[in-house]
């Protein structure tokens, strides 16, 4: 059996199904990039019959990102695998994903059809993928609630119909660790060729279960294993890629197996995921939480001092974040700020590192310590590519006790214009966004408004999610900032900005932009 676990990664297909967390085509093929420097084996780029803007992206993806494959989802039908195929064929290492349910429940109430009825489909579309490309997944929806017979039966027939990789997915994350085991030695025990296929996992996590599940499969005997990036997902979200990894790696004394993955870039890819999707991680989140390699209590940090071990069983540097954390203050310069940048891995231009080390200055001048969490929060702050048609350019608030907030703003436009206006609400930040919506009249929707401090402290940045709903799309801003009502009044403005940015691109001729999620 290989010791090599193939690390299949579903950010940009089932991550993506997070509710909220839809990326454009900018964002998707970024992410694919990273994923790419991260070195997992097989990127699914997404679902490409589901939507133009969806197929644009897997397309754009494929014919970009070198180093993974990279795959597409189709059901089990002529016309998904079809697109699939228009849109992977770029790739140097294409790879059509076909897949159908094969639990009596989603056979009687979702398919409407029999076990005989649904095998000869399954074996028909990997006959119909095999046809463009060699590489082909299938994969068996729920099959942890499917009749065990009819799921050896069935993955007997594709391996012959020639799929690569069958997958067993824990669709709705009902599966117990012990469980799932079994049904994973079960298979190999039962379907007769199966070690001509890999056998591939892909958990979800609405138990909470999804890391176990997938490492208890790994020992028996899966070959590939489907996460996502800070375990976003449909529902619950998917098992985490960051988490499997580390702890494949860091009990390798157990599973003996390895991954292809770059751990260096790990913190990288969770921040990258967080800012393009507005998913906030959560502070004690395994590996990438902030809290993760963080210690309070004076015994632990006792023990620290002596050897690090004694508290901790991963090395913060292995995922790519420095511990040497009190590095920057006031009297830096320009240079050791660059510096500090490209250690973090951020390769600005001239003009974002210019913004980011004004911001830099203005934050050392208010605050203690700078920490590296903090420069990442200027970095996503300074560095946007769409265009900033409204500016913030000063902003006073007044609130007391028993009083009415009010906010007084001045924003400026990209044409030169200086647009001032006043305004009162329940709350500071209402009163801000009140006022922002009557200097800037644009119909739209507050969907979402999320605050996080970025680092302890009551000096720490907040970090403040917001987003905006029009006409079916939603477009994500965020704004940090040492006060919570400018991190506030930020994110408003940089959704306002996307929205107006892709509106007008939608409604010109050749700016053809989908409804999504920005
Ligand atoms: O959860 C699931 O079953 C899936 C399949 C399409 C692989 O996402
Ligand atoms: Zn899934």
């Amino acid at each position: 059996m290989s010791r090599r676990i193939r690390i299949f990664d579903t950010t940009l297909r089932d991550g993506e199904q997070s509710p909220g967390a839809s990326m454009n085509l900018e964002e998707k093929l970024e992410a694919a990039k990273q994923l790419a420097r991260l070195k997992v084996d097989v990127i699914e780029a997404g679902f490409p019959i589901s939507s133009p803007g969806d197929f644009e992206a897997v397309k754009t993806v494929a014919q970009q990102v070198k180093g993974p494959s990279i795959a597409g989802l189709a059901r089990a039908v002529n016309e998904d695998i079809d697109r699939v195929w228009e849109a992977v064929q770029y790739s140097k290492k294409p790879r059509i994903h076909t897949f159908i349910a094969t639990s009596d429940i989603h056979l009687e109430r979702k398919l409407k059809k029999t076990r005989e009825q649904v095998l000869d489909i399954a074996v028909a579309a990997v006959r119909r993928a095999k046809g463009y490309c060699e590489d082909v997944e299938f994969s068996a929806e729920d099959a942890t609630r499917s009749d065990v017979d009819y799921l050896c039966q069935i993955v007997e027939a594709v391996i012959d119909a020639g799929a690569t990789v069958v997958n067993i997915p824990d669709t709705v994350g009902y599966a117990i660790p012990d469980e799932f085991g079994k049904l994973i030695k079960t298979l190999f025990k039962r379907v007769p060729n199966i070690r001509k296929t890999t056998i591939s996992v892909h958990c979800h996590n609405d138990l909470g279960l999804a890391v176990a599940n997938s490492l208890v499969a790994v020992r028996a005997g899966a070959g590939q294993v489907e996460c996502t990036i800070n375990g976003i997902g449909e529902r619950a979200g998917n098992a985490a890629l960051e988490e499997i990894v580390m702890a494949l790696g860091t009990r390798g004394d157990l599973f003996g197996k390895t991954t292809g993955i770059n751990s260096q870039e790990i913190y990288r890819s969770s921040r990258l995921i967080s800012d393009l999707t507005g998913l906030v991680v959560q502070a004690n989140k395994a590996v990438v939480g902030s809290n993760a390699f963080a210690h309070e209590a004076g015994i632990h940090q006792h023990g620290m001092i002596q050897d690090r071990r004694t508290y901790e069983i991963m090395d913060a540097q292995a995922i790519g974040l420095k511990e040497s954390r009190l590095v920057l203050g006031k009297h830096s310069g320009r240079h050791a700020f660059e510096a500090k940048l490209r250690e973090l891995g951020h390769h600005l231009s001239k003009e974002e590192l210019d913004r980011a080390f004004i911001r830099f200055k203005e934050t050392a001048d208010k605050k203690k310590d700078i920490f590296d969490e903090d420069l990442e929060a200027i970095v996503s702050d300074e560095v946007s590519a769409i265009p900033e048609k409204y500016h913030l350019k000063c902003m006073n608030v007044f609130t007391s006790l028993d009083g009415m907030p009010t906010a007084t703003l001045k924003i400026t436009t990209d044409d030169g214009a200086e647009l001032v206006e006043s305004g009162i609400g329940v709350g500071s930040v209402d009163a801000v966004y009140k006022t922002i919506d009557k200097l800037i009249d644009l119909p739209h929707e507050l969907i979402d408004y999320i605050v996080k401090a970025v680092t302890g402290g009551t000096d720490a940045f907040a970090d403040v999610t917001v987003k905006l709903g029009d006409d079916g799309s939603i477009y994500t801003g965020r704004g940090t900032s040492l006060d919570i009502v400018e991190a506030s009044a930020k994110a408003y403005l940089q959704a306002i900005n996307k929205l107006v940015y892709y509106r007008a691109k939608r409604s010109s001729k050749d700016g053809h932009v989908e409804k999504a999620r920005l």
